[in-house]
């Protein structure tokens, strides 16, 4: 089966002079992500986790290399892809519901679409889709009215959840979505989205620095690290995660990504986490 997603020889750098963030001038990133899966991409702070994310979303493009979606390019953000960043993505002046409901009344109708009776009719159906997000995302029907300013930072992230999956996006894009959320707070949401990923099939990757979520939540766990100074981050580990993991064998996990991602480990390291 043919991957979902196709990262091929990707290359980024900013700056003048030029500094590689992502992939070398010698060699870019190679990744495959298969339809289904949940790939937690996990490096430290500044290592190009966000950029490779925006280059997934088709927000920005690589010097070199190109990403294929379903085997074709997409260049800009669109339906096949929802995105939930850390936090500010929902809009302030807009309820809850219409927060949900935006994007695919803007997607679906130019402004003078908006005037005829197709699209009223069209409304009522994404608001009681709406609702039932909400229910799915453990929000109450009181909550529809409210704005984001009376919501806690996990109830707007829940929200921002809701929003990215109306479109009904094949790809689900997160990028340390939990990070600004109290530790109890963030561990709801993992199971939340767990349970979403479960019930909707849709492929996710998700970024973090934080090497517990990514083992908890992943499937599959891809971790970016810098091998010298002079070229940008590549693909230092790519694991699969057990199905079932023990508190230990979580915690023997978490210790050698570590590990990997500090740069600390050694090839033979590298090879031996790799291989098991
Ligand atoms: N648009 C940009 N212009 C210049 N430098 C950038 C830009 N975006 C990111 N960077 C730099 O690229 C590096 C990787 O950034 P980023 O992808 O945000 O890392 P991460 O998400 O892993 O913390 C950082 O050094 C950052 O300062
Ligand atoms: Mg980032």
């Amino acid at each position: 089966m043919a991957a979902l997603i196709r990262i091929e020889d990707v290359f980024v750098a900013y700056g003048t002079p030029p500094r590689a963030v992502l992939g070398g001038l010698d060699a870019g990133i190679e990744l495959e992500i298969e339809e289904g899966s949940f790939v937690c991409l996990l490096g430290q702070t500044g290592c190009g986790k966000s950029t490779l994310l925006r280059l997934v979303l088709g927000s920005e493009r690589p010097l070199r290399g190109r990403i294929l979606i379903d085997g074709s390019e997409h260049p800009q953000p669109d339906r096949t892809r929802g995105y939930v960043p850390q936090k500010y993505s929902l809009f302030p002046d807009k309820t809850v519901l219409d927060n949900i409901t935006f994007g695919p009344e803007v997607s679906e109708f130019g402004l003078l679409g908006r005037l005829t009776p197709k699209f009223f009719h069209r409304r009522r159906e994404l608001r009681a889709e709406a609702h039932e997000y909400l229910r799915r995302i453990g929000l109450r029907e009181s909550d529809a009215g409210k704005f984001p300013h009376q919501l806690s930072g996990g109830m707007q992230q829940r929200v921002a959840i809701a929003q990215a999956l109306m479109t009904r996006p094949r790809i689900l894009l997160m990028d340390e979505a939990f990070s600004a959320l109290d530790p109890g707070t963030r561990r709801d949401m993992q199971q939340l989205v767990r349970e979403l990923w479960r019930a909707t099939a849709t492929t996710i990757l998700f970024v973090t620095h934080n090497t517990d979520e990514a083992l908890r939540l992943g499937t599959r766990v891809v971790v970016l690290a810098k091998e010298d100074p002079e070229t940008g981050s590549r693909v230092a580990l790519d694991l699969t995660v057990p199905e079932t993991c023990t508190d230990q064998e979580v915690a023997a996990l978490v210790r050698r990504l570590e590990r990997v991602s500090e740069n600390l480990a050694r090839e033979e390291d590298l090879e031996r986490v790799t291989s098991s």
